[in-house]
């Protein structure tokens, strides 16, 4: 009777420890995600992106050579003197144009390049991306006009997805560490295209810190994209033209880092799912992509197949589900700066 007694002390002393445990992880990790970065203010770029001065120059151009060829079929006398240059658009909706121009980039990037709709869901309605009791629901909100995107200014588009920071100004659990590469002129493709979609009515699902995320969270295990991004870097206007030469290739190659690390050298995916496989070493060592050809790079986007034909696993599964999308020329130019890259040992470690 004593022991049974005292095995149920036992027993519940350790359910208490367990329980404050818990808790105590949960906040950790909450606590390092309400740290504020109100100094992060976030670019608000125009959307639609308006047309640039070639565009224009085109749109003008293709005009004259329309009122050029009516006045030659038009009987003589009739035909209207052409209007001056800087006349030539007066009452062509630019913004229309500009929109649509938007819309056709922003769809390329978002099903090739963004990754927006795995995590946000096709419809960008939000959804769950981990619901398991260790790790506790990892949801993502609802983006849509009939969500979220109702309240968020470019702004705020900009600070959490190109720098991790939530529109309160804590840290927000979105991976912007693939994202802070984009120019203005991507991000707002992707603003006009997210935010032209149909609205969805849906509430956001409630997210639940778990205590192995908790865990994770407050140890880094996980990382918090807000505190590994320089936020005063800055971004280019626009993206570097779209060419087989290394600085395209750093700018499409900078989408995968998230995984496969900032030197490339792949290893674990930070906070990834414990049955995926580590990262592959995309760097030219022998451990990675040493005896590549450009098109076994493509063959590995288009058919999600390695080298050697072995089928890719789930996350690059899904990925490679996307880099069918790339146009050529961004998958060579992808493969040409990799190519270039110093070759490391897979896994190595960031230099400092
Ligand atoms: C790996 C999953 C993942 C990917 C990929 C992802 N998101 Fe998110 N996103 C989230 C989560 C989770 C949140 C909620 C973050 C938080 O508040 O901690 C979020 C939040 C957002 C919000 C903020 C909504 C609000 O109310 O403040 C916007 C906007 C957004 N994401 C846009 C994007 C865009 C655009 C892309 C693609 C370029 C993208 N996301 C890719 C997971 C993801
Ligand atoms: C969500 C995480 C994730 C992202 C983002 C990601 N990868 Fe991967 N990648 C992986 C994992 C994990 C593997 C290993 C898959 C396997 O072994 O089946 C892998 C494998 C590869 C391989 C195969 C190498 C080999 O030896 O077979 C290449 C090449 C590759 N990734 C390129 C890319 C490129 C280029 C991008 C960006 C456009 C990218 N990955 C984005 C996780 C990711």
């Amino acid at each position: 009777m004593k022991a049974l007694k005292i095995g149920a002390g036992a027993l519940l002393a350790l359910v208490v420890v367990a329980v404050v445990g818990v808790m105590v992880m949960v906040s950790r990790g909450n606590a390092r995600l309400e740290r504020r970065w109100d100094e992060v203010k976030g670019v608000d770029v125009p959307v639609p992106w308006p047309l640039d001065e070639p565009e224009l120059a085109a749109l003008r151009e293709a005009k004259k050579q329309e009122l050029q060829a009516k006045a030659a079929t038009a009987a003589a006398g009739e035909a209207a003197p052409l209007p001056a240059d800087a006349d030539l658009l007066a009452g062509v909706d630019l913004v229309a144009i500009a929109k649509e121009r938007a819309l056709a980039r922003g769809k390329h990037l978002i099903e090739a390049r963004g990754g927006c709709a795995d995590c946000h869901g096709a419809d960008f309605g939000g959804k769950v991306i981990i619901d398991a009791p260790p790790m506790g629901v990892w949801a993502s909100p609802n983006i849509t006009m009939g969500g979220n995107a109702k309240n968020l200014a470019p702004a705020d588009w900009d600070r959490i997805v190109r720098h991790g920071v939530a529109k309160d100004g804590t840290s927000a659990t979105m991976p912007a560490i693939d994202y802070t590469g984009m120019s203005d002129r991507e991000l707002s493709d992707i603003i006009t295209f997210i935010t032209s979609a149909p609205p969805v009515d849906k509430p956001n699902i409630e997210n639940k810190m778990g205590p192995v995320r908790g865990v994770l969270i407050a140890t880094g295990g996980i990382p918090v994209a807000a505190e590994l991004i320089d936020h005063g870097a800055g971004h280019p206007k626009v993206p570097p033209d779209e060419a087989v030469t290394l600085e395209f290739g750093k700018h499409v190659a900078s989408g995968c880092v998230g995984c496969h690390g900032l030197n490339f050298a792949g290893g674990p995916v930070p906070g990834g799912d414990p049955k995926w496989p580590d990262a592959a070493n995309l760097t030219p060592d022998a451990s990675g992509l040493a005896g590549w050809t450009a098109a076994d790079f493509r063959t590995l986007a288009r058919e999600g197949k390695s080298k050697d034909g072995r089928e890719m696993q789930e996350p690059m599964k899904g990925i490679t589900a996307a880099m069918r999308a790339m146009t050529d020329t961004e998958l060579d130019a992808t493969f040409l700066f990799l190519q270039s890259l110093p070759p490391l040992a897979k896994g190595a470690a960031t230099a400092p």
